[in-house]
């Protein structure tokens, strides 16, 4: 495979945290002392379960939210990724046949900087951080995940996408060697998923890499797997392998399975209710099945951040 050198990083091309002046983060920051003080509780937790390798990285108190995160056996153990099982505990159970090194990504489409790069260009330049976000499913359940990562963001513009790029695709590895749940044809592999440029480009989306301090488990989508925590999970492709800039809007895995029930843009709405159930509610993983259910949230808590992109879109018909 032709390895290219994807050129450094310039600190002008890396998301200027302060254009992201939002009076809602501050204060979530503030009241998210109490989650952030809590948390070395849980990562005792993490630093006791098995794990990849602990990452350097810091953490950032903008991203912190009042609600407690979840353990590291709930983040991974209750999972979905249909390449190694349907059963929320396959996962944890199967994905130990990835391969997560070497890794390659190919970078193609409407860019200045195409190729294939290997896990370790993609990832040398980009400091981690750690940030609390909400993990909404489209099932009704959640979680609340200290993830470590950067900004997507700040990937794909070293890749200099040209104007024509409006929207970017995410596949995940095809194989079904290491992911058996691929021999069986429940979804149409690989798993696409992709997002409206300026979606991609939004200081939230997330590039993630580790959870509680430590590389990412292959049932959370090692090496890379993406987060949009104003979107239903679906959107977050895992262990992905391309990325593609394009100028139309590429189609996606479950909008392909199931156009009636699952759409392009996915972002948390509880008054949009699913066909078969409704979106109104959620479950918190760990609460035990008899917690009362919690109200699910406009973009999942993150509407004061991200409800400008959609100005003027029927949420409704965009679902
Ligand atoms: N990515 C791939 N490749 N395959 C999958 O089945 N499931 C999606 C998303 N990314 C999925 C995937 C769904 S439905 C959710 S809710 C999240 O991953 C779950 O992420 P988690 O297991 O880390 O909580």
């Amino acid at each position: 495979m032709p390895r290219l050198k994807l050129p450094p990083i310039r600190s002008s091309e890396i998301t200027a945290e302060r254009f992201f002046h939002m009076r809602r983060e501050v204060l979530a920051g503030a009241l998210g002392l109490a989650a952030v003080t809590a948390l070395p509780r849980a990562s005792r937790a993490a630093a006791a379960a098995p794990g990849g390798a602990a990452l350097k990285y810091t953490r950032n108190a903008r991203y912190a939210i009042v609600d407690k995160p979840n353990s590291y056996e709930e983040i991974t153990g209750y999972n979905n990724f249909y390449e190694f099982g349907v059963d929320k505990t396959d996962p944890a159970a199967n994905a130990g046949s990835l391969r997560t090194r070497p890794w390659s990504i190919t970078v193609g489409g409407e860019a200045g900087v195409t190729g294939t790069f290997t896990i370790e260009d993609i990832l040398k330049p980009h400091p981690l951080e750690e940030r609390i976000y909400r993990h909404r499913c489209v099932e009704a359940w959640s979680m609340v995940i200290p993830w470590v990562g950067f900004p997507l963001a700040d990937l794909l513009q070293r890749f200099k996408p040209t104007s024509r790029a409006k929207f970017v695709e995410f596949t995940t590895l095809l194989d079904p060697k290491q992911m058996p749940g691929q021999r069986r044809a429940v979804l149409d592999w690989p798993y696409r998923e992709a997002l409206r440029i300026d979606e991609a480009m939004h200081p939230l989306a997330f590039m993630v890499t580790g959870v509680y301090g430590r590389e990412l488990p292959n049932q959370n989508g090692a090496p890379l797997r993406v987060h949009l925590p104003w979107k239903y999970g679906f959107k977050s492709a895992k262990s992905i392998v391309k990325i593609r800039f394009s100028e139309r809007q590429p189609a996606n895995t479950w909008a392909v399975s199931a156009p009636g029930e699952y759409g392009f843009y996915a972002n948390v709405n509880p008054s949009v209710d699913h066909p078969r159930w409704s979106q109104a509610t959620e479950r918190r993983i760990g609460g035990g099945f008899f917690a009362a259910r919690q109200p699910t949230l406009m973009f999942n808590g993150y509407a004061d951040q991200v409800a400008g992109l959609y100005q003027g879109l029927d949420l409704r018909r965009n679902f």
